[in-house]
C-alpha cells in the first residue's frame, strides 16, 4: 500500500465516545462519491446517520457492525503535534478513544483485542478530506453464524495503490478473530460500461450465469473471492402504468380467500391482530430460513434468526438511521405466518424503496401470495409516502419466477451484480 495511507478500525459500540460527526459524514462521501461514478446516485445515497447507527447498535441487535478507514497518514502527523498545520491551531481532543470491546462481543471472541493482526483502533479526531477509503464488516453476534458479508470502498480518485487490499485485510482479520469462517460481498457492473476484453475474460457459473471481469472482480478475486451467484438489481419507477397496476390488482385478487393479508411500518404491528406476540414468532421463524429458500446460485448460504427483542433493536437501529420499515405477512387460516416481504424507505434519496427480502413457504406456493405481497406492499408505499421515486430489489439472474412477477409490473434490470464468497 501507498506509505502515505493508513488503515484504522473505528472504535465500536463505544458509549463514552460517540463516533465522530466528519467521521461519519467522511465515509458516507466515499460512498456517494462510488454512487456518482456510477451514476446510481439518484437511486443511492448514504448518510452519516445510518453509518453512526451501525456503529452504535442497541444491546439487544444481534446484527453488527465493525467498519474500517483509511487515511492519509499526513492527517496522523498532524494530530501527533497537537497543532494543525494550516491554521496554527491546537487540535481539538481526540473524541475516538481506544475501545476495548471485545468482551462485550461474540463469546469466541473474547480475546480478539490481543490479536495483533487486526487493524489498531482510531487514535484521533478525522476530517472528511483524509478519508480516502473504508470497509464495513457486518455480521451476526451468534456463535452458530459463521458468515460475514464485507464491503469495501477506496475512493475512486485514490485506487491502484493497494488501498482496498489493505482494508479488506483488516476487515478479514478482524472476521477471523470474531470466528467467521466466510465473508461475502458484491461487485457491480454497468452494461453499457462493459468492454470487450471485461466480457471476454467473465466468470462463469455451473448454471451458465456469467460476470464480467471488471476492475471490482478482479480486486475481489485477488483477494481469493469466487463468483458464486450473478443478481440483477431491479429498479421500477413510479408512477406505476395503469397497465401494471391493473395486473397486480388482478393476480393479487386471485389469492384465495382462506389467506389473510396484514402490512404495517416498523415495529407498530398490525393492529387488529388478536395475538401480536403468536404472530411475530411465527414471522421470524419463516425469516429466520427465508435466505436458504431464496435462490443463490453456488453461495455457501446461512440462515440467521431473530427473537422479538433482536428484531425491534434492528427495526430501531433503521428507524434512528431515518430509514422506515415497511411490512407485509400473509397468515393461512391457523394463524400462521406462511409468506412475508419486507422494504426499507431510505433515509436518502427521497421516495427510494429497498425491497429485500420476498418469501413465500414452498408449502403456499402457486396461490398468487407473491402477487398479494407485492400488492400490500405497494399500497403501503402509497399511502405513506407523498412522492414516491422508485423501488429496487435484487434477484439472482436464475430466479425466473420472482423475476417474471417483478418484470409484469414494471420493474426493469438496472445494474448487473456478481455475489463472491471468501472462505477464511
Ligand atoms: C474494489 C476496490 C475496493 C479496489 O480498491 P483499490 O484500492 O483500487 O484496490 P488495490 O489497489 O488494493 O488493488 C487490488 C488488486 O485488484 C485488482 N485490480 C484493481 N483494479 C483493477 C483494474 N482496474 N484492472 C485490473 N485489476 C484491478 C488488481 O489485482 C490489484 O492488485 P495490483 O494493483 O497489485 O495489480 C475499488 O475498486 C472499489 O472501491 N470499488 C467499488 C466497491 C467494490 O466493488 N468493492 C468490492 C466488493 S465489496
Amino acid at each position: 500500500m501507498a506509505e502515505n495511507i493508513v488503515v484504522f478500525e473505528i472504535p465500536y459500540a463505544c458509549p463514552q465516545s460517540q463516533p465522530d460527526h466528519d467521521l461519519m459524514l467522511a465515509l458516507a462521501t466515499v460512498f456517494n462519491r462510488e454512487q456518482e461514478h456510477l451514476g446510481t446516485a439518484a437511486l443511492s445515497e448514504a448518510t452519516p446517520e445510518e453509518f453512526s447507527a451501525c456503529l452504535n447498535p442497541s444491546p439487544d441487535s444481534v446484527v453488527k457492525h465493525r467498519i474500517f478507514v483509511a487515511l492519509k497518514a499526513s492527517a496522523l502527523a498532524e494530530d501527533a503535534s497537537g497543532v494543525d498545520p494550516t491554521t496554527g491551531a491546537a487540535s481539538k481532543a481526540p473524541k475516538l478513544g481506544v475501545a476495548d470491546d471485545a468482551s462485550r462481543d461474540r463469546s469466541t471472541a473474547s480475546n480478539a483485542s490481543a490479536n495483533s493482526n487486526t487493524a489498531p483502533v482510531l487514535p484521533h479526531e478525522v476530517r472528511v478530506r483524509d478519508v480516502v477509503g473504508y470497509a464495513s464488516l457486518m455480521y451476526w453476534d451468534q456463535p452458530e453464524a459463521k458468515q460475514g458479508y464485507l464491503s469495501v470502498f477506496t475512493d475512486v480518485d485514490y485506487r491502484r495503490q493497494g488501498i482496498g487490499s489493505a482494508l479488506h485485510e483488516a476487515a478479514a482479520n478482524r472476521a477471523r478473530t470474531l470466528g467467521l469462517s466466510i465473508v461475502e460481498g458484491w461487485v457491480v457492473a454497468i452494461s453499457d460500461r462493459i468492454t470487450p476484453p471485461q466480457r471476454e475474460a467473465a466468470v462463469h457459473l455451473p448454471n451458465g450465469d456469467s460476470f464480467p471481469m471488471v476492475p471490482e472482480l478482479a480486486a475481489t478475486m485477488s483477494w481469493g473471492y469466487e463468483l458464486g451467484n450473478v443478481e440483477y438489481m431491479n429498479a421500477l419507477h413510479f408512477p406505476m402504468t395503469e397497465d401494471a397496476i391493473a395486473i397486480l390488482t388482478a393476480r393479487a385478487a386471485e389469492m384465495p380467500s382462506n389467506f389473510q393479508v396484514y402490512s404495517w411500518l416498523d415495529a407498530d404491528y398490525p393492529p387488529e391482530l388478536a395475538d401480536p406476540a403468536k404472530f411475530m414468532e411465527s414471522f421470524l421463524r419463516l425469516r429466520s430460513y427465508a435466505n436458504e429458500e431464496i435462490p443463490a446460485g453456488e453461495l455457501s448460504v446461512e440462515n440467521h434468526s431473530h427473537t422479538l427483542a433482536s428484531w425491534e433493536a434492528l427495526v430501531e437501529r433503521d428507524v434512528r438511521a431515518g430509514k422506515q420499515l415497511l411490512n407485509a405477512a400473509i397468515c393461512d387460516e391457523s394463524g400462521q405466518v406462511v409468506a412475508l416481504s419486507t422494504a426499507q424507505r431510505q433515509a436518502r434519496p427521497e421516495g427510494v424503496f429497498h425491497q429485500d427480502t420476498t418469501l413465500v413457504a414452498p408449502s403456499a406456493r402457486g396461490q398468487k401470495l407473491g402477487w398479494a405481497l407485492k400488492a400490500a406492499l405497494h399500497k403501503l408505499i402509497v399511502s405513506t409516502c407523498d412522492q414516491p421515486r422508485a423501488i429496487l430489489t435484487w434477484n439472482a439472474v436464475s430466479n425466473k419466477s420472482m423475476l417474471h412477477i417483478n418484470e409484469s409490473i414494471g420493474f426493469h434490470p438496472f445494474l448487473l451484480e456478481g455475489v463472491v464468497q471468501l472462505r477464511l
